[in-house]
């Protein structure tokens, strides 16, 4: 009762406001309305949302957004659709919560699809309402963030469903290299969604809640009689180790929201902006020891690429994307001295750190949203080569490998090699040598760079003369002696002017902040062209 004061005591009625005011509260009292019914969802349905450990369209984006920082965008919306009874069911908003805040105080354009409306999926006034955020985002050259959980298709609205998904993918890709496009499925994602991920830069999914395939279970039963789960069919494991598909896999939907930040925080706006940069706590000066001890001298002995990683960045802080997809590689975003930098490292714990089909699709791609979004990169360096064999020849690693080296040939953005330790034959060319453009190589001294290693070499220059060697174990000792000293250390390069430096591991910090400092003004003009015709 608006005249009964809090206390209990009865007040004088206030005069009716002005009827201008009085439109106003009105309005505001519709929209309180509205969003009840809209925000409430059906109530079941909801429950049903919580029960599955899954939030609520406007829950997600209150814990991804700034707090009260969401505008939001047609809420007023409902499908104009007949048939199949859809008439009877005409919910505001049609089952997407769209608009825009910000995230860390930088502006952001968001969809977060409502499971409890039609299972969130894509008709007509749906996916109308994600274009306009799309354009929105395009034209304010601000990162488009989409929150998926949906059935797909509608499939009541036939194909101006399928329309509404074209026009999506239309948009991810004019979006592709002007804005960072952000993907985070919280549900099903079937079908059509199912590529918006795909063009997107990043994907994240949440273990067990998070689904993603273009044909769900029953239609693979029916087309090809195997029986097979949701989950072992695109669950997060699924995406996050096997398909490469996810980029980041979290237990729960607030770790998730709250990486999305942390993304965000690291990367620029749009093509024409720079990363934010933020004040580290570490000095770039520093000494690290550390270093030398983690990385052994022993050329095949293993350690951990994201120690070393950890001991080069501020605060020993980065962000690892597909940690478990080809982790014989791993691409991290971090900062050196308060600037964003991409890492790319061999993983020496994985597979010796070789490079195969999947690593040198994971590296390509990191290199070449980098280069699109002017984030400087960080090559350490230490492989043995590319993984021989059949698996790997039939699975065109020819053409897989070739991606990296596309992807870092034609980067225009800061580049700085660190050979750690060794780097051999095609591999040493692609992890971004200064033949293909790196602008400082630096190199530890312990370093092998070559085209093979000695034993290797050996067996191949002088297969003759140790067939014919009265003691051939003898022969081929000398000449591995001989090979190593010739040919295997830094200084080799580094006389040729293929290392620019060869530094002490425990500066190694500090000479890439100051490469990094030295390089900050670089600019280079791609050649005049349509585009290039990346090997895919
Ligand atoms: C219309 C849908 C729907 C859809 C779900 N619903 N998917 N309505 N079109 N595609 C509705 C259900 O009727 C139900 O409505 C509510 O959403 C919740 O769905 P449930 O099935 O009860 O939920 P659940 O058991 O959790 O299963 C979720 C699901 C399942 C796995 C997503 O709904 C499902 O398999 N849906 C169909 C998926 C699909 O094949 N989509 C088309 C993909 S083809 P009520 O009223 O009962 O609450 C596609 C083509 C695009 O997308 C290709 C472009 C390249």
């Amino acid at each position: 009762r608006p005249d009964e004061h809090p206390n209990g005591r009865l007040h004088a009625k206030p005069p009716a406001p002005p009827p201008q005011i009085r439109s106003m509260s009105l309005l505001r009292e519709q929209r309180e309305r509205l969003r009840e019914e809209v925000v409430a969802g059906r109530r079941q349905a909801v429950d049903r949302q919580h029960t599955l450990g899954k939030r609520t369209a406007r829950e997600r984006i209150d814990l991804l957004l700034d707090e009260g920082s969401f505008t939001e965008i047609d809420m007023y919306r409902r499908h104009q659709a007949h048939g199949l009874r859809i008439e009877e069911q005409r919910p505001h908003t049609d089952g997407v919560v769209t608009g825009s805040g910000t995230i860390h105080g930088r502006r952001v354009f968001v969809y977060a699809q409502d499971f409890t409306l039609f299972g969130g999926s894509l008709g007509e006034a749906h996916a109308s309402k994600i274009h306009k955020v799309m354009d929105l985002a395009i034209s304010t050259g601000s990162p488009f963030i989409g929150l998926n959980d949906s059935g797909g298709a509608r499939i009541q609205e036939g194909v101006m469903s399928l329309n509404g998904y074209g026009g999506i993918f239309q948009r991810n890709v004019q979006a592709s290299g002007v804005i960072p496009q952000i993907s985070v499925v919280l549900g099903p994602c079937a079908g059509g969604a199912a590529y918006s991920t795909a063009l997107a830069d990043f994907t994240f999914m949440v273990r067990d809640t998070a689904q993603m395939y273009l044909t769900g279970p029953d239609v693979v039963e029916a087309v090809s009689g195997q029986r097979v789960t949701h989950a072992e069919l695109g669950g997060a494991e699924v995406h996050g180790g096997r398909s490469g598909v996810a980029t980041f896999v979290h237990d729960d939907e607030e770790s998730c929201l709250e990486d999305v930040r942390y993304l965000v925080s690291m990367l620029p706006s749009n093509n024409l902006d720079l990363p934010p940069s933020a004040p580290s706590c570490d000095a770039a000066t520093d000494v690290r020891p550390r270093l030398a001890e983690i990385v052994p001298v022993e050329p095949n002995k293993p350690y951990d690429m994201r120690q070393v990683v950890a001991e080069l960045v501020d605060d020993g802080d980065f962000l690892e994307l597909h940690e478990n997809w080809a982790p014989n590689v791993i691409c991290v975003l971090a900062r050196i001295d308060g600037d964003v930098v991409g890492v790319v490292g061999n993983q020496p714990m994985v597979l010796a750190g070789v490079l195969d089909v999947a690593a040198s699709q994971k590296a390509a791609r990191f290199v070449r949203f980098c280069d699109a979004f002017s984030i400087p990169l960080v090559t350490l360096v230490d492989v043995p080569g590319f993984l021989p064999g059949t698996d790997q020849e039939y699975a065109g690693i020819i053409r897989h490998g070739a991606k990296l080296l596309y992807a870092y040939c034609e980067a225009t953005v800061p580049r700085i090699q660190v050979i750690l330790r060794k780097a051999y034959g095609g591999a040493y060319i692609v992890m971004d040598s200064r033949s293909i453009g790196t602008d400082l190589s630096l190199a530890w001294p312990t370093n092998e760079i070559a085209v093979m290693g000695a034993e290797g070499a050996v067996n191949v220059i002088f297969r003759r003369e140790l067939a014919a060697a009265a003691d051939p174990a003898e022969l081929r000792s000398e000449l591995v002696a001989e090979y190593s000293e010739q040919l295997v250390h830094p200084h080799y390069a580094a006389e040729r002017g293929l290392v620019d430096d060869v530094i002490d591991p425990v500066q190694t910090r500090s000479a890439v902040a100051r490469g990094l400092a030295m390089l900050r003004d670089k600019r280079k003009q791609p050649p005049q062209r349509k585009h290039g015709n990346v090997p895919l």
